[in-house]
């Protein structure tokens, strides 16, 4: 069966649709979007869920069947949020069952799950089915209040703490505070992603990881995910 992360934090614009995406690719994962707002995943790979009448994942959970994963160029395997899951969202334990199945049949070693900030039952779903619960976290301190949050409700979870967005030099307080938010708990923190202004301004779709080489203000970006990808493959052993 595939491994399962589940990019999760419990405030917006930390950075996991953005590490979701690039480690997607980055492990030849199937992205499954829980997002059901815009700017997402979904919008950003090209999806448009106003232009079609199916709903790939709610439709593959009320038939049973496996969704089938859309492919693109550069781009990761992906099962597409919609604007549906904000109110028609599956309860917690469909979810889970759900994620557990298609991580069975598909043939990929990774699933990589984006979802919506904040707790819902959904979400909770493919949180207790995570091998990995990823969870970006600028070293800024209302995102380290959510993330001390996080920390207090699932520190039993496999959480691994992703310093997202982080300055050339780091801001030593918020460091510390995160060192302390972790000791004694089995919370692990992966390596750290720079901040690189582009990845905020670039519009194209395909991964920055897929660029051969990524521009030169990517690059260190691209570096940190290939480095978090390969973290998360020695973390599941
Ligand atoms: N390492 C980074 N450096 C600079 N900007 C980033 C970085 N990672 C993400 N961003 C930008 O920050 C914003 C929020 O990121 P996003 O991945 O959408 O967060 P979330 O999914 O947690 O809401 C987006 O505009 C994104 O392009
Ligand atoms: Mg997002």
């Amino acid at each position: 069966m595939a491994n399962i992360i589940v990019c999760h934090s419990r405030k917006g614009g930390v950075g996991k649709t953005t590490e979701a995406y690039e480690l997607a690719y980055e492990l030849d994962a199937v992205l499954v979007d829980l997002e059901h707002d815009g700017g997402g995943a979904t919008r950003k790979w090209g999806y448009r869920p106003q232009d079609r009448v199916k709903v790939p994942l709610l439709d593959a959970i009320r038939s049973g069947r496996v969704p089938k994963p859309m492919k693109g160029f550069k781009k990761p395997l992906l099962v597409p949020g919609h604007p549906d899951l904000y109110d028609q969202a599956p309860s917690e334990e469909v979810m889970a069952e759900a994620l557990v199945r298609w991580a069975e049949e598909w043939d990929t070693e990774w699933v990589v799950v984006d979802t919506h900030p904040g707790s819902s039952p959904h979400g909770h779903g493919a949180l207790s089915v995570a091998n990995v619960v990823l969870a970006p976290t600028p070293l800024r301190t209302l995102d380290l209040d959510a993330t001390e949050q996080l920390i207090d409700e699932l520190a039993d979870y496999p959480l691994v703490i992703s310093p997202s967005m982080v300055p050339p030099v780091p801001p030593a307080r918020a460091v510390e505070r995160l060192t302390r938010m972790i000791e004694g708990t089995p919370v692990q923190v992966g390596p750290p992603i720079p901040a690189a202004s582009h990845v905020g301004t670039r519009t194209k779709r395909i991964a920055i990881t897929a660029e051969e080489p990524p521009a030169k203000p990517l690059r260190a970006f691209a570096a940190a995910i290939t480095d978090t990808a390969k973290y998360l493959r020695e973390y599941v052993q």
